[in-house]
C-alpha cells in the first residue's frame, strides 16, 4: 500500500473524540517507528509544524529535537511564542536561533523578488544543516508535510517550502500528519492543547515579511513593517475581523512621500493594507472592512510607528493581484 494516499475509509476529523483517537494511533506508530533514537523538527511556529511538534512531544518527549530559525522576518511576538509554549510550557528539546543578521546581510540591496526568495530559502536550509551537524546520533527527520503538498506536489507551489529541506539529508522522515487536510490539523492541535492563535493562525509565507518590505529590505523600513502589520492585527482582534479574514497584513513599499508631522515636514513610507478571503488562494476576493476600522488602524500606525506616514489599502481581487505583492 502506497502510505501517501488517504483511504477512503479514513474519516474527516471534525472532534476532539476523533483527533484524540488519531493522536493515540500517531503516538503508538511514531514510537514503533523510532524507538530510542533521536528525531529532529525544524520548527517555524505555523500550524503544521507546531502540531507536529506537540504530537511528538507526546510520544517522544526529549528525543524529539526542535530547531527554530529566526530568519528576522518573523512577525511580532511569533518567535517569542514558539519559546515561550514550546521551550517553556511543553518543555520541549529546543534550540533557538536567531539567524537575522545572516538573512538581512545577505539580503542587503537585493531588489528582485525571486532572487529573495532563493536567498531566505537557500539560507534556511544551510542554517538548519548547519545546526544538524552539530547534533550527534539523529536518525529521524519529522516534517509537518500535510496532505494538499502531497496533492500539490507537482512543482507549482515548489517556491512556497522555504523550509523544504536538503534531499541529502540521510534521515529516515516521521510525517504524522502527513494525510490530514489543513482543518483537520487545526482540530488535532486543539486537542493536543495548543493555544487558538497558534492553530488557528492565518497562512504567513515562508519567507515572512521578506516578500512584505517591498523591494530591497532595509532594518528601519523592516521594523516600520513590522510594527504596522502588529497594530493591524491587534485592531482586527479587537473588532472581530480576524475571525472572519482569511488572510490580512501589511506591505511597505521602498519609496517615500512628503507628509508633515508636528508641523513640520515628515517623508515617510506608505503602509497598504491587504485584507483577502479565499478558500484555496488561487484565487481572492476583498473583506470590506468597515470605514471606522480603516480609520483607527489609519491613526494608529501613522501616529505609533516610525517612518509611515500614510496608510493605503489594496482593493484588488486575485486576478489580476496574487494575494503577496511579490
Ligand atoms: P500568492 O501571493 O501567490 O499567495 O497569491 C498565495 C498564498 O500563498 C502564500 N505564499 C507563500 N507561502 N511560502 C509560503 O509558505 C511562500 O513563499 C509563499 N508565497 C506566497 C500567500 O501568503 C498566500 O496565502
Amino acid at each position: 500500500m502506497n502510505g501517501n494516499v488517504r483511504p477512503d475509509t479514513m474519516e474527516r476529523i471534525t472532534t476532539k473524540e476523533l483527533a484524540d483517537k488519531f493522536i493515540a494511533e500517531q503516538i503508538a506508530d511514531v514510537r514503533a517507528q523510532v524507538g530510542d533514537k533521536k528525531v529532529l523538527l525544524a520548527l517555524s511556529g505555523g500550524v503544521d509544524s507546531s502540531v507536529v511538534a506537540a504530537l511528538l512531544i507526546k510520544a517522544i518527549g526529549k528525543q524529539l529535537v526542535c530547531v527554530h530559525v529566526n530568519h528576522g522576518l518573523m512577525r511580532k511576538g511569533e518567535s517569542e511564542q514558539v519559546i515561550e509554549v514550546f521551550g517553556k510550557e511543553l518543555d520541549a528539546n529546543l534550540i533557538y536561533i536567531d539567524a537575522t543578521d545572516r538573512f538581512l546581510d545577505l539580503l542587503k540591496d537585493v531588489a528582485e523578488p525571486e532572487k529573495k526568495r532563493k536567498i531566505i530559502g537557500g539560507e534556511f536550509i544551510k542554517v538548519f544543516d548547519e545546526e544538524a551537524a552539530k547534533l550527534e546520533g539523529i536518525d529521524f527527520l519529522a516534517q509537518g508535510t500535510i496532505y494538499p503538498d502531497i496533492l500539490e506536489s507537482d512543482g507549482v507551489k515548489a517556491h512556497h517550502n522555504v523550509g523544504g529541506l536538503p534531499e541529502d539529508m540521510e534521515m529516515e522522515l516521521v510525517e504524522p500528519v502527513k494525510l490530514l487536510y489543513k482543518d483537520e490539523v487545526r482540530v488535532v492541535g486543539s486537542a493536543l492543547g495548543l493555544p487558538d492563535e497558534m492553530v488557528y493562525r492565518q497562512p504567513f509565507p515562508g519567507p515572512g515579511l521578506g516578500v512584505r518590505c517591498l523591494g530591497a529590505i532595509t532594518r528601519d523600513r523592516l521594523h516600520a513593517l513590522r510594527e504596522a502589520d502588529a497594530i493591524l492585527r491587534e485592531e482586527f482582534d479587537k473588532c472581530g475581523l480576524a475571525g472572519k479574514v482569511w488572510q490580512y497584513f501589511i506591505a511597505v513599499p521602498d519609496f517615500k512621500s512628503v507628509g508633515v508631522r508636528n508641523d513640520k515636514r515628515y517623508e515617510g513610507w506608505p503602509a497598504i493594507i491587504r485584507a483577502v478571503n479565499t478558500t484555496d488562494a488561487m484565487t481572492a476576493t476583498i473583506e470590506e472592512i468597515p470605514y471606522d476600522v480603516l480609520h483607527k488602524i489609519t491613526a494608529r500606525i501613522t501616529a505609533e510607528v516610525e517612518g509611515i506616514n500614510r496608510v493605503l489599502l489594496d482593493l484588488t481581487p486575485k486576478p489580476v493581484g496574487t494575494i503577496e505583492w511579490e
